[in-house]
């Protein structure tokens, strides 16, 4: 299976220059999600892959060969779009073998090849039935499994499940974890929603109006992001972030007029007093009032079932969520008093928004 290269990768719509500089490599089998806001660059990074848009500047390798001026078809790379893309007038099994008889394929082997995908994808019983006649995820299975039919070296997915409903998501979300084990694809794959990113990838990239912000596995980035951008852009309610000011001696630290201890956790040597504390929901607590990094009414609370989440209003206009024990009370209209692991807290530079120190 393909690994593929991205080196100093850039795209320009006349002088508009939408894709910068951007370097990837993604190993063989590699499950690779690109997440990013929209506009970013993903779909068009996807589509200089499959080579369906030119490559204005850079070098893309498939497989150790250079390929920016191969045409689709001799890239060997499968894509799979949001809208499916099915033939509407052909029934599944058709629509499965058009791409193979195309291109001259032997019936038989055509046949045994959409057969074992139908097999893989569980959709044996619709083969004889026109796209028109199928649910949304079983328009899906169809789109991928033209894709399989293909033995292609690698996938690329662009926001293949935005489409169905969130039931089904999570289903298809599962369907497509499991057929990446079993055929252990190079798979490039796009999306909106940073669940299906977090579950499905080996590593993410977050982009950034078309330059990536950082590169690493799921935990690495919700863990020790590298920016403000993915520090908010990873991680569901977002990380919550306080304007504050370092003590000159960086043990300290003052956020939202109460002095907080960082003990040796985190001591940025900045030249900057102004920093940004970040800290996940998660990692603040309650405490007494006296030990409290932040104080503030409870104004609203989302009960999940697994866990609930409450939202602060600790003081100019300022909302804090906090994730609480799933078994805890709370009210809303209480007054409640919070602190956080100075281990777990992360500092960012406002300027640039760039990680400062080493965090947790
Ligand atoms: N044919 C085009 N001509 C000019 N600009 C374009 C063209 N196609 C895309 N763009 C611009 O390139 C940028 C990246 O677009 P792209 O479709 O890659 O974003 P995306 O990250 O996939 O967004 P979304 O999440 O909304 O799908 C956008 O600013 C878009 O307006
Ligand atoms: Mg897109």
């Amino acid at each position: 299976m393909a690994g593929i290269a991205l080196k100093k990768i850039q795209k320009s719509y006349g002088a508009l220059q939408v894709i910068h500089d951007i370097d990837i490599e993604i190993e063989s089998g590699e499950f690779l999600v690109l997440v990013g806001p929209s506009g970013c660059g993903k779909s068009t990074l996807l589509r200089m892959i499959a080579g369906l848009e030119e490559i204005s500047g850079g070098e893309l390798d498939i497989e150790g060969r250079v390929v920016n001026l191969l045409p689709p078809a001799e890239r060997n790379i499968a894509m799979v779009f949001q809208d499916y893309a099915l033939y509407p007038h052909m029934s599944v099994r058709e629509n499965m073998s058009f791409g193979l008889k195309m291109r001259g394929g032997d019936q038989r082997d055509i046949e045994n090849r959409v057969n074992q995908a139908a097999d893989i994808l569980k959709i044996q019983d619709y083969l004889d039935r026109r796209p028109a006649q199928l649910s949304g995820g079983q328009r899906q299975r169809v789109a991928m499994g033209r894709a399989i039919v293909r033995e292609p070296s690698a996938f690329l997915f662009d926001e293949p499940l935005s489409n169905l409903d969130a039931a089904l998501r999570v289903e298809m979300r599962l369907e497509i974890a499991k057929l990446h084990r079993r055929m252990k694809a190079t798979t490039v794959y796009v999306t909106h929603d940073q669940v299906e990113a977090m579950t499905l990838a080996d590593r993410i990239v977050v982009m950034n109006g078309g330059v990536v912000e950082q590169i690493g596995r799921p935990l690495e980035l919700y863990h020790k992001p590298a920016s403000l951008f993915v520090a908010r852009f990873i991680g569901s309610p977002t990380m919550n972030t306080v304007p504050a000011e370092l003590s000159t001696e960086g043990k300290t630290i003052l956020a939202l007029g109460r002095t907080i201890e960082l003990g040796a956790a985190e001591v940025a040597r900045s030249a900057s007093k102004n920093v940004v504390l970040g800290i996940r929901p998660e990692d603040l607590t309650q405490c007494p009032a006296d030990e409290a990094w932040f104080s503030g009414e409870l104004m609203v609370a989302e009960r999940l079932g697994s866990q609930t989440y409450g939202y602060l209003e600790v003081g100019h206009s300022k909302m804090l969520s906090v994730e609480f024990p799933r078994n805890r009370e709370v009210n809303v209209g209480e007054i409640l008093h919070v602190r956080g692991d100075p281990a777990r807290v992360h500092l960012f530079d406002p300027s640039s928004g760039k990680r400062m120190g080493s965090g947790c």
